[in-house]
């Protein structure tokens, strides 16, 4: 049996290994990237190969006008898998599901790991967000929270269907990590697992080597939205957000948002069809003020050559860096259109994050108040999730459990806990 840490960001596998698990080394490492990259008539590749692939794409098919007929690269696939807005993309002509698309992905990681393992398994301990349905703007339109819920559940199935799995449980993440610590940790713990796509937060009582859950929340928010937030703060202007537009009148309007949003919707534009976009834009040029123009020709090119995973590194690596140094830079350049340098300091970042700051604090209380428990009695406060390095967000959790918060196997935990809490009765079908 396998443990899959499907994560927005990364992905890590146990298997089943004596009375408990072993991390796989699933080729370059414990921690895949979870991104694929997607080119006519080969196997799709993933995780650091798919980064070489595409990187070599690029060179190779530079001149083309139209990349997205020639590869895709894809990119926190977990949240197109979430989002039931979502229903798919259009590859090379042919319609690929939301559920067939990660379950693509997984199918690669399965074969990974049965190499790893030295053999084939197709049962699977599979980790979830503590909620699905997180997207306020899903539910409505006649449907309950608990509705969409089903539906992501659903879409989770297939896509371990597709990717090989006959018989799958699920735990939701910090859960998992809870089950994981049983036996380094008693009395009641928060697990705070703050990843690339959700906060999840579990409350846990740990003792004479069992474990209760009495309590578990969570939200849409992780290193992806600060990045989109750091997008929205700094980088969408060098794409032309505050540029005019002049009208058929003469008199001049703002630039449609939404157009140049598109540099901060990192997991969404490789899965859009950008034709229309594209054509906007090009209208947009032609009734763009002199100064502005090269700002779209930049948008342009950016979405011609497909560089969403370019920018959205850049930015992850300046704020990853900013959680040891005080100060960082995002450099970006598309010659001869634009090119840019953005300085960005600790404390500009926090400024930016200070809300998300509050919305993580938010989650931490709603769980520690359903376990009906005061900070007081909490044993211990374990971090998870590479988001939960972020000094802000390490701060908000000192000062509500002072000396309690301590760092765990930041991007292990969950995968090493999966099996241990379908042991402990922890998972659902
Ligand atoms: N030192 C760091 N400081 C700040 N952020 C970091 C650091 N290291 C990694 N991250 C961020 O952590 C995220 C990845 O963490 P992780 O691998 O735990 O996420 P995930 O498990 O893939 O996502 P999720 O569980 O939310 O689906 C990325 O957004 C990355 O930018
Ligand atoms: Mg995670």
């Amino acid at each position: 049996m396998y443990g899959i840490d499907f994560g927005t960001s990364n992905t890590v596998v146990t298997v089943r290994e004596g009375g408990g698990s072993r991390i796989l080394d699933l080729g370059s490492g414990a921690v895949v990237p979870s991104l694929m990259y997607f080119e006519r008539d080969r196997r799709p590749s993933i995780g650091d190969e798919a980064i070489a692939d595409y990187t070599e794409a690029r060179g190779r098919f530079g001149g083309k006008a139209n990349l997205y007929n020639s590869y895709r690269f894809f990119q926190a696939l977990k949240l197109a898998l979430k989002d039931t807005s979502f229903k798919g993309t259009t590859i090379f002509g042919g319609f690929w599901p939301a559920e067939s698309l990660a379950g693509l992905y997984l199918r690669e990681v399965k074969r990974r790991a049965d190499r790893a393992a030295g053999t084939e398994c197709r049962s699977a301990v599979v980790g979830r967000p503590v909620v699905l349905s997180g997207k306020a703007g899903l539910v409505g339109a006649g449907r309950s929270a608990l509705d969409v819920e089903d539906a992501v559940v659903e879409r989770y199935r297939k896509a371990c269907a597709f990717a090989g799995f006959e018989e799958v449980r699920f735990v939701p993440e910090p859960v998992a990590a809870a089950a994981g610590m049983v036996s380094e940790i008693s009395g009641t713990v928060l697990v705070f697992d703050f990843g690339g796509g959700t906060l999840d937060v579990a409350v846990a009582r740990i003792g004479d080597g069992g474990i209760e859950i009495l309590s578990s929340s969570g939200r849409d928010l992780g290193g992806y939205l600060l990045n989109e937030d750091v997008s929205r703060a700094r980088i969408i202007r060098h794409f032309g957000s505050e540029g005019k537009i002049r009208t058929m009148k003469g008199t001049y309007l703002d630039m449609p948002r939404w157009i140049t949003d598109q540099v901060a919707s990192f997991y969404a534009l490789p899965l859009s069809d950008v034709a229309a976009t594209r054509r906007v834009i090009k209208e947009l040029i032609y009734d763009a003020r002199p100064i502005d123009k090269p700002s779209l020709r930049g948008l342009a090119e950016f979405l011609d050559r497909n560089l969403t995973f370019d920018l959205f590194g850049a930015i992850d690596d300046a704020k990853i860096a900013l959680s040891s140094g005080l100060e960082s830079e995002i450099a970006f350049a598309l010659p001869p259109h634009l090119s840019f340098r953005e300085r960005i300091s600790r404390t500009e970042f926090e400024a930016i994050a200070k809300p998300r700051v509050g919305e993580a604090r938010a989650v931490v209380m709603e769980a520690l108040h359903s376990a009906g428990k005061e900070p007081g009695d909490v044993a211990a406060v374990v971090r998870v999730g590479g988001s939960s390095r972020i000094p802000a967000f390490v701060a908000m959790l000192e000062e509500s459990f002072p000396g309690k918060v301590r760092e765990g196997q930041v991007f292990t935990s969950i995968a090493s806990g999966l099996i241990a809490a379908r042991d402990s009765g922890l998972s659902a079908a």
